[in-house]
């Protein structure tokens, strides 16, 4: 019988994928007036009683939405764990450093970009890698590595001795859009990449722009153990309150899983 159908085999061999939720976007809200509502540190709060396994807020050099008081209350105030999304800059790794979060994850950034566009490019910035981590390493954090889901830059996140890849999932949330044939194909750019990851030793997360409609795929991907999601959980808060977004979402990731769930 296919792992696809064996719903035993999966709670047997499998634990649930993490979601962890990004809280950017309240504090967006906030910022559109400067005032102090709505809170990204009581909405973290609210994620994790609904279920949440992880908080995660990305502080931007240009401080656009989460702000470095943020940072702070989270780091002291999350109950799950909390994960600090960041570019690679000395500014950053020292407020890692100091804070020390659970985990961070080193994103590319431009000022003029609306959301972090593409995966980092490790090649070209291997030599800061090569210092930066490390550096995260001997402070206690995880270290993840927001990538473009290619096996050569995996194994390149790999030797540079990090703990995790985030697989960028923005293609393949476009291709949901465009139909079920661009979708299967990004799946399976992600699917292949995951693989390569997991069989490196390398943690394997995923993230950008999944939603409760064109998660299932990415979820039901066995080597992908923790989801980054932000925005369309933020959004949908709107219409149904935040405690619900975040179980819509759970439940979403989790049908998928036990159902479609394939492995090797
Ligand atoms: N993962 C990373 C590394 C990101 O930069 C973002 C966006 O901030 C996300 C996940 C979440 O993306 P979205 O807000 O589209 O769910």
């Amino acid at each position: 019988m296919p792992a696809t159908q064996s719903p035993n085999r999966e709670s047997a061999a499998r634990p649930r994928q993490r979601l962890y939720i990004n809280v950017d976007h309240v504090a967006t809200i906030r910022q559109a007036r400067r005032t102090d509502e709505p809170d990204a540190v009581a909405a973290a709060a609210v994620c994790e009683a609904a279920g949440a396994d992880g908080i995660t807020a990305h502080l931007r050099e240009d401080r656009r939405h989460i702000q470095d008081a943020d940072i702070e209350r989270l780091v002291r105030e999350v109950r799950t764990v909390f994960n600090l999304e960041m570019a690679a800059t000395d500014e950053m790794v020292g407020i890692a450093e100091r804070l020390r979060p659970f985990q961070v994850t080193l994103v590319p950034e431009r000022r003029e970009e609306v959301t972090t566009e593409g995966g980092l490019d490790v090649a070209a910035g291997s030599a800061q890698l090569s210092e930066v981590i490390p550096r995260l390493v001997a402070a206690g954090v995880r270290v993840s590595i927001f990538i473009d889901p290619d096996p050569a830059t995996v194994d390149h996140v790999h030797r540079l001795g990090a703990h995790a890849v985030e697989l960028h999932t923005g293609r393949y949330a476009h291709a949901a859009s465009a139909g079920a044939r661009a979708a299967a194909a990004e799946t399976e750019v992600l699917r292949t990449a995951a693989r390569v990851a997991r069989h490196l030793g390398l943690a394997v997360h995923a993230g950008h722009g999944l939603t409760v409609r064109n998660v299932g795929p990415v979820a039901a991907i066995a080597e992908i153990e923790e989801l980054n999601i932000g925005h369309s959980i933020v959004s949908r808060s709107v219409f149904v309150g935040l405690a619900a977004a975040v179980q819509e979402m759970r439940v979403a990731m989790d049908t998928a899983r036990s159902s479609h769930y394939t492995d090797t």
